[in-house]
């Protein structure tokens, strides 16, 4: 057993010093580490897409979470070093950014970032700003740290939002951008319009997990991401908990993912046993070992927390220590799920569910939803 390692309910640590993000020169190729990029001490982000407190969320989430137990993840957050957290928009009907606002997170020391989505009745660089001054509202915070333009399927090529985003950067509203689902041909595109508005895209937010890691196209945009300067953050790292302890056939037809990406159980076989046996030999989660691969990998994983032993684990996989063969085991063993290797068509189901998803939020205020 290592001794930096830590169980599944170890404590949070309250020491604030820098994780070591000890990703090694691999085919990836050479570091900044995305922490780096980002200014982080602490390669890790807290995500907030299952913070949502509307009616609708009541609706189609299990549970909704209290003001006081978000305050408490904030606050055991900060004191372990963990200074980034990610929002958006789309996340809950807006209602996810004004939860990071009453949980404390908009402060000077934070990172926050939160996302643009490019819904279908958007067209015009306007509709950012517009969006953006929604968003710091909802915030409470007179500037946006990091704004995302959330993905780059729409009829009308990105171009527009990331204008849109550089008009929000002159007016003070946005300090930095990013892009989110941007394949290494999107990215690149995304960086000369940029360069061309006068402004750096700092970010690119995939879908990062074992469970993609096998895909060419995923490997070939981090690649990109290194080689242009852009941080990339990770989501699904834990694939929802696809990679988690305790996963059953029951369990994985309830996560999105599996549906979405139509994974089986025994598709997963090899992958989770692999994870296990890391996990087993460091006394540690199968989740942690996955954020400490990624970690590894020079990106920032985002982790949905919804607890505190969620927040825990995440903490404390920062402090695994896996070797340089462990990693190469996890990465012998991915899968190839990329969302970049699906057609235009299915990945352009996902704007037009979440446009649906966030005009039934605008639905759902002015018509309450009966029972609640
Ligand atoms: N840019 C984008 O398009 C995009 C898309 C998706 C997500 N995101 C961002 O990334 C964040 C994370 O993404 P995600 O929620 O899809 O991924 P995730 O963190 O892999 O999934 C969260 C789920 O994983 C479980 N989980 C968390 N930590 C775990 C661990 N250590 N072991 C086992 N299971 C664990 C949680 O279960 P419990 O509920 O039981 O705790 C939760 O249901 C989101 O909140 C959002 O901020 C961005």
């Amino acid at each position: 057993m290592s001794d930096n390692t830590m169980h599944e309910s170890g404590p949070v640590s309250d020491n604030d010093e820098p994780a070591s993000t000890g990703s090694p020169a691999d085919e990836l190729g050479t570091p900044p580490h995305a922490a780096e990029i980002l200014g982080l001490r602490m390669p890790l982000g807290i995500g907030t897409m299952l913070w949502g407190d509307t009616p609708l969320d009541r609706r189609i989430t299990d549970r909704i979470l209290s003001d006081d137990l978000l305050r408490l993840i904030r606050e055991r957050a900060h004191a372990a070093g963990v200074r980034f957290v990610d929002t958006a928009e789309g996340y809950g009907g807006g209602s996810c950014e004004a939860r990071v606002r009453r949980a404390g997170f908009t402060s000077p020391d934070m990172l926050v970032a939160t996302k643009f989505l490019p819904a279908l009745w958007r067209w015009s660089a306007r509709s950012v700003v517009r969006a953006a001054r929604n968003s710091a509202r909802r915030l409470g915070t007179p500037r946006i740290d990091l704004l995302y333009i959330h993905s780059p399927i729409h009829p009308r090529r990105p171009d527009a939002w990331i204008r849109g985003a550089a008009r929000a950067v002159r007016a003070g509203l946005v300090r930095r951008v990013g892009v989110s689902n941007f394949n290494a041909r999107q990215l690149e595109h995304a960086v000369q319009i940029a360069r061309q508005e006068g402004i750096e895209i700092i970010s690119n937010q995939i879908m990062f997990s074992p469970i993609v890691y096998g895909a060419a196209s995923l490997r070939d945009t981090v690649r990109r991401c290194r080689e242009l300067g852009v941080a990339p953050v990770g989501f699904g790292t834990v694939g929802q908990g696809l990679l988690g302890a305790g996963l059953t056939p029951e369990r994985l037809r309830s996560i999105r993912l599996a549906r979405i990406a139509k994974i089986g159980f025994d598709d997963l076989e090899p992958l989770r046993r692999t994870i296990a046996a890391i996990a087993d030999r460091h006394r540690c989660a199968m989740g942690q070992v996955c954020i400490r691969w990624a970690i590894a990998k020079g990106v920032v994983p985002l982790v949905g927390i919804r607890s505190l032993g969620r927040l825990e684990d995440a903490v404390g996989a920062t402090h695994v220590a896996l070797s340089a063969a462990e990693i190469e085991e996890i990465d012998s063993h991915s899968l190839a799920h990329s969302t970049f290797d699906r057609p235009r068509r299915r990945r352009a189901v996902f704007v037009i569910l979440i446009s649906l998803l966030m005009l039934a939020y605008r639905v759902s205020r002015v018509v309450p939803i009966s029972g609640h």
